[in-house]
């Protein structure tokens, strides 16, 4: 398959791109594994929230992940897995043998009763398994939705049921660092409530004992033990979903973002090999969780549907210690590295003793994404990790862009600090202003959009396709909106500042204030809460809470521990708020609005912009509240 290789090419494909996006499209789609062609590459409508692409086209897209490589690198590893504890044998899985556990594992959904078009969801630690589980799901035509193991009980119950999942697989608990999470205890809890689930495999990973409820649960090795490996893949329609992953808007629970079939497919393959220049034979580690977005594209579908060997870790970066990347990367000898900003700021602030030992010298490409990187942390990046010979490829995307929009080109594409740079060919932002209106030019500010679909843009919202077109294609009338700002410099490079809605990105992961909002509220004796996000060095943005209680609270810091665990049981540990001030009143304006400007100022430590806050129900308690922040 064809890759672009020079900057001028770079410059020619855009521009064919955009000339005509469908001949362009159809070019890069036609070298798959097709049941039957295409009839319309192209049908839109943004006014509606509709999007189809490569229409009438049939397909699997585990033929291409894998029966299409079987052939020429039957042999080659698949997946390089790296478990938590360095001290466990790594495991390689050649493309036939992953080709085997998925036809395997398809045969087991098949057996419990999984067919096209079911919801399963999968709840489960960094292991094979997980990307198996997932393979096999596409392969039946089943929709798989990955909830990331760090999440509650109840946002996986949540989960289940907003899109009625008719199997959960999960494990009996998985290692990260030294902790073990008790994933069938967490998912037993969440069962209490999902009246969809049938069956529930669970894959033997920790050990650990566990409860059983018998007709219901079934051992993933014993289901697997009884059938063969043969099974011919589902023929899909281009457009038939492939996937739900749910995340954090605005407002309310988080949404259901579906993909469809061909379109991410042809998508996640093309960014995946043009935007890290990947070459064949080449070793991947995006250090992801498949319960992201990131892990979907870019450690299982991206990275096998281009013959690569994609490096999954099970564990985290700081064990048995903060040179656990490094090790991994000079043990597997990897060429692409692909990570948060978030653990690149934590792993500097570890210290360099901890890179010194290792050689790195197998990188070529190293990349970011998830979250504004800071200059410092590229510069550091840069310098301590890619020796400064190894192109950074800062990528933006969203969980709703299914693949890399804007982003350097590794090696090709000049970078700059802090800049996602240029939009890949097929991708043509704008930046608007508040009006909708155009900001033409260079060297501008406003919010970002994109003004024509590209072919892993989201479907819809799962079984709610209005909130799909409320919350990215009613803001501005015949555009995308992506919540985020961004700025266009004198080169044309673009540089996303962040969110501009009431989404925080904390440590790459995607909150809602109104989600955290709603935990903090479950506590008794909280009445009232606002949450905003601040600057924080290591994880981008943190959890800043204003709280009001009801009464006098005797024992703050038994107060503030109790919410965590509110909203440790509710969300999950990552939306734990870092900072908590107790308050008496909340600035709100005389139409009780909650003006979250002045507190994310003062959050801040910027109270020499508060603004104009004579306008407030009440102007005093603003000058409280900058008195006690914490
Ligand atoms: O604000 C942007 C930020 O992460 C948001 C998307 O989050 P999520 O759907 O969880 O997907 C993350 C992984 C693709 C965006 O709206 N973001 C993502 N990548 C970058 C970024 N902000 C700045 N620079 C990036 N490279």
């Amino acid at each position: 398959m064809k890759r672009i290789t020079t900057i001028e090419e770079y410059h020619t494909e855009y521009a064919k791109s955009v000339k005509n996006p469908e001949a362009f499209w159809a070019e890069q789609a036609a070298d798959f594994t097709w049941r039957k062609p295409w009839k319309e590459v192209l049908e839109w409508n943004f006014e509606k929230a509709e999007t189809k692409w490569f229409v009438g086209g049939k397909l699997n897209i585990t033929e291409n992940c894998l029966d299409r490589h079987l052939a020429n690198r039957g042999n080659q590893t698949a997946i390089l897995w790296e478990p938590n504890s360095p001290l466990e044998e790594a495991r390689k899985i050649s493309y036939s043998e992953l080709h085997t556990m998925v036809c395997r594992m398809t045969n087991v959904l098949a057996q419990n009763n999984i067919k096209k078009g079911d919801r399963v969801c999968i709840y489960m630690p960094m292991v094979p398994e997980l990307a198996v589980t997932v393979l096999a799901c596409a392969r039946i035509g089943a929709i798989h939705s990955v909830v990331f193991a760090g999440f509650s009980a109840k946002s996986l119950s949540d989960r289940i049921n907003d899109s009625e999942c008719k199997m959960l697989i999960t494990a009996d608990g998985g290692f990260r660092g030294n902790k073990t999470t008790p994933l069938k205890d967490i998912a037993d809890e969440a069962l209490l409530s999902t009246p969809s689930i049938e069956t529930v495999l669970v894959h033997k990973r920790t050990e650990q004992n566990i409860n059983w409820t018998e007709g219901r649960d079934k051992w993933l090795h014993s289901e697997l033990a009884k059938v063969d490996a043969n099974s011919v893949a589902t023929e899909m329609d281009a457009e038939d979903p492939l996937f739900i992953l749910y995340t954090s808007g605005s407002t309310g629970k988080p949404k259901g973002v579906v993909h469809s079939t061909a379109g991410y497919m042809v998508y996640a393959d093309y960014t995946f090999r043009n935007v890290f220049q990947y070459k064949e034979g080449e070793t991947f580690f995006c250090t992801a969780d498949v319960g992201w977005i990131t892990g979907h594209s870019y450690i299982v579908y991206g990275p096998l549907l281009a013959g690569a060997t994609s490096l999954m870790f099970e564990g985290i970066p700081t064990y048995p210690d903060a040179g656990r990347f490094w090790e991994i990367i000079d043990k597997h000898q990897v060429n692409i590295f692909y990570t948060a900003p978030t653990a690149i700021r934590s792993l500097e602030a570890a210290g360099l003793d901890f890179v010194k030992p290792y050689k790195l010298d197998s990188l070529r490409v190293l990349g970011s994404v998830g979250e504004p990187i800071n200059e410092e942390a590229w510069e550091w990046y840069n310098h301590n990790i890619g020796k400064g010979r190894c192109p950074i490829v800062d990528t933006w995307w969203q969980t709703e862009t299914g693949g890399i929009l804007i982003s350097p080109l590794a090696g090709i594409t000049k970078t700059k600090p802090s800049f996602a740079t240029l939009p890949l060919p097929g991708v043509q932002p704008i930046l608007v202003d508040s009006d909708g209106k155009e900001i033409v030019g260079n060297g501008v500010e406003g919010n970002l959009c994109i003004k024509y679909p590209w072919p892993s843009i989201i479907r819809t919202t799962y079984g709610d396709h209005e909130r799909c077109f409320t919350n990215y294609f009613a803001t501005y009338k015949g555009l995308y909106f992506t919540g985020d700002g961004c700025k266009r410099d004198e080169d044309g490079y673009y540089r996303i500042t962040g969110r501009v809605d009431d989404v925080l990105n904390v440590s790459g992961h995607r909150l809602g204030t109104a989600e955290i909002e709603n935990a903090i509220d479950e506590h008794p004796l909280v009445i009232e809460t606002a949450v905003v996000g601040y600057p924080h060095d290591i994880k981008g943005q943190g959890v800043y809470a204003y709280i009001i209680c009801s009464g006098e609270i005797a024992d703050e810091d038994k107060l503030k521990k109790e919410i965590n665990e509110t909203v440790t049981k509710i969300i999950g540990p990552i939306a734990k708020p870092d900072k908590i001030q107790l308050v008496k009143g909340l600035p709100k304006t005389r139409s009780g609005k909650i003006m979250r400007r002045i507190l994310r100022k003062i959050a801040e430590n910027d109270m020499a912009n508060l603004g104009d806050t004579s306008t407030l129900l009440d102007p005093d308690v603003v000058a409280d509240i900058v008195k006690g922040r914490v």
